[in-house]
């Protein structure tokens, strides 16, 4: 019974261990070149359009319309896959959303192919900062 006790107590402290492991997400590791990097392009009406049509076209299905996070693909992840309208994702600098868009890591896929005008990865950058604004517009 001692021994049954002993063992049920290691199943639940490592289960606990491990679906904390789970929900520590680590941090990004951004080289200081792309954090400074500043954006080539302009956020006129032209270029946050295309940068719109990008978006739905290749980063919706996981990250929603609104960036929220609740595209059809996103529960497929346990991990978080951020929130484009929170005020801490804007805290960033817009080199570091590009380089997290761009380059990606893990579930987060690469863009260099995909995408191989570097350009158009800054207008979908230009059309993630507006995302924050646009929610502030509909949530209240
Ligand atoms: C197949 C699903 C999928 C698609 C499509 C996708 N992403 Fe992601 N994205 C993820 C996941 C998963 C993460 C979390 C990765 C991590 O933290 O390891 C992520 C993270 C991010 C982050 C970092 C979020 C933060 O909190 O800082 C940015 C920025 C991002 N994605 C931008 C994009 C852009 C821009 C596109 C389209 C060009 C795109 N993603 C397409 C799955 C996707």
């Amino acid at each position: 019974m001692k021994t049954l006790k002993i063992l049920l107590i290691i199943g639940i402290v490592s289960f606990g261990l491990y679906s904390f492991d789970l929900y520590v997400q680590e941090e990004w590791d951004i080289p200081e070149k792309y954090i400074k990097m500043k954006n080539p392009t302009y956020a006129n009406k032209e270029n946050l359009a295309i940068g719109k049509a990008l978006y739905s076209k290749h980063c919706k299905s996981c990250h929603g319309k609104t960036g929220i996070g609740d595209g059809p693909k996103a529960d497929e992840f346990d991990i978080d896959i951020g929130d484009f309208s929170s005020k801490e994702f804007h805290e960033q600098t817009e080199g570091e959303i590009f380089y997290k868009s761009y380059i990606g890591r893990d579930d987060m896929p690469n863009y260099e192919k995909k995408i191989p005008d570097p350009e158009d990865m800054w207008f979908i950058v230009n059309h993630i900062k507006t995302l924050e604004e646009y929610l502030k517009t509909i949530d209240k």
